[in-house]
């Protein structure tokens, strides 16, 4: 397994971040349960704070910090009812994005390992 230091450069960088969380979102804008939690109607700024969040994960660039802060990414989830539903809404929607991101198998495999990880430790609610 890759180390997540490496891994942004190892699957291409900015190109590749862009193209999944852009398709992500895509998605979400579509999503009846996802797109009502969303408290702007430009779903365009949380593209990107997940697009920097990501990359810097992954290795890359830590604009996410530098702009934001400290992620504190459970605390930022408290305003949103995060149940199984939504978990799963937001899990289809980077099911997607991830097979269509242009990965190899192993590169793949070790990113959705992490996404159905971080979208259960974001789970607020037990309905
Ligand atoms: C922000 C929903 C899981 C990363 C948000 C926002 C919503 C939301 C409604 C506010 C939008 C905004 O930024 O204006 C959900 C739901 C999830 C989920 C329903 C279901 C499990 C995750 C996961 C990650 C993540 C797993 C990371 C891998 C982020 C980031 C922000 C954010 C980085 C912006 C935080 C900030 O800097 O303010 N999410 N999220 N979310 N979410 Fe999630």
């Amino acid at each position: 397994m890759t180390d997540p230091q490496n891994f942004y450069a190892e699957v291409g960088g900015a190109p590749v971040f862009e193209k999944l969380v852009s398709r992500f979102y895509q998605e979400v804008a579509a999503d009846d349960v996802l797109l009502p939690l969303y408290p702007e109607k430009d779903l365009g700024p949380a593209e990107v704070r997940l697009r920097m969040f990501l990359e810097q994960y992954w290795g890359g660039p830590r604009t996410y910090s530098e702009q934001r802060g400290h992620p504190r990414l459970r605390m930022r989830h408290n305003p949103f009812k995060v149940g199984p539903i939504e978990r799963d809404a937001w899990l289809r929607c980077m099911r997607i994005a991830v097979d269509e991101a242009g990965f190899d198998d192993a590169h793949r495999e070790q990113i959705w390992q992490y996404m159905t990880y971080a979208a259960a430790s974001m789970q607020n609610s037990d309905f």
